[in-house]
């Protein structure tokens, strides 16, 4: 019996993290988290400023090369592999400043985005012109598409840096849905949204994880957290202090103390 749970659960983690850890100096960012994701869930990561969330995002998608550990993606390990390589492989994560292309209309950061995942070349494009035109209709297609996922196709000749907040955030998901992804690292995806923006972000989130995408999402928003994640990991210091259903972690007296505080802890 135990040994049918062990083989399952070595069949649907996605992502597994190893004794990962990274020094900036004598600093320890992130100290020897250990942590699996399984396939199709929403999992949160919490942890108060400094802990280490940001720094654990960037190891994994290759923006930062650890100090120790492994990362194993699909049951390979990607470790130390560049973000191009692993954005290719279908692991891709958004920044905390959203728009990639600022100064460019919505419609054409989600298009650059598709062809940083096909990966067409302007030489390309002047070598079969009439098959890259056939191509370039499919993409803005595609593009459109992908907007109107993210509720935000009527602004697509609008420019990037001038959409409102909550809007940027979803060009911001809509460009990281163009690489194709099969897991998705959002970084404080409604900070400074109001509590509407809020809730259609995350249903927008959930909504991922229905197409089949998993989600490993660092928010301040603890009620959001609470309510779209399956299960919760928190780091303090760079070390994980709890894990589990999202009453439980945020019941931890750890995790209360570290982070939440008795009043939101009881609040929640
Ligand atoms: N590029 C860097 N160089 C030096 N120290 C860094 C760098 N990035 C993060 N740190 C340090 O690592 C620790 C974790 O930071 P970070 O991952 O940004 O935390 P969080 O996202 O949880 O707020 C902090 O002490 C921070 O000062
Ligand atoms: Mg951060």
């Amino acid at each position: 019996m135990f040994g049918v749970w062990v083989i399952k659960e070595a069949l649907v983690a996605i992502l597994e993290l190893k004794g990962l850890g990274k020094n900036f100096g004598k600093n320890v960012a992130v100290n020897e988290i250990e942590m699996s994701v399984e396939e199709g869930e929403i999992r949160g990561l919490i942890g108060p400023n400094g802990s280490g969330k940001t720094t654990l995002f960037n190891l994994i998608s290759g923006f930062l090369k650890p100090t120790r550990g492994m990362i194993i993606w699909q049951g390979q390990e990607i470790t130390g592999l560049p973000p191009h390589v692993v954005t290719r492989l279908g692991l891709v994560r958004t920044f905390q400043l959203t728009a990639l292309f600022s100064e460019m209309t919505v419609m054409q950061n989600v298009v650059i985005s598709c062809h940083l995942h096909t990966g067409t070349t302007l030489w390309q494009q002047f070598r079969h012109s009439a098959e890259t035109r056939r191509k370039e209709r499919e993409t803005e297609e595609k593009a459109l598409n992908l907007l109107e996922s993210m509720g935000i196709a009527d602004r697509k000749d609008e420019i990037a840096a001038e959409l409102p907040h909550g809007h940027q955030a979803a060009l911001g998901i809509a460009n990281a849905l163009a690489t194709g992804p099969k897991m998705i690292l959002l970084d404080e995806p409604v900070g400074g949204m109001n509590p509407t923006e809020t809730s259609e972000t995350m249903d927008r989130i959930k909504m991922l994880r229905d197409r089949g995408i998993t989600v490993l999402l660092v928010e301040h928003d603890m009620r959001a957290v609470m309510t779209t994640c399956d299960k919760i990991t928190c780091i303090n210091f760079g070390n994980k202090i709890a894990e589990g259903a999202p009453q439980m972690v945020c019941n931890h007296r750890e995790v209360v103390e570290a982070y939440l505080g008795e009043e939101m802890a009881c609040s929640l």
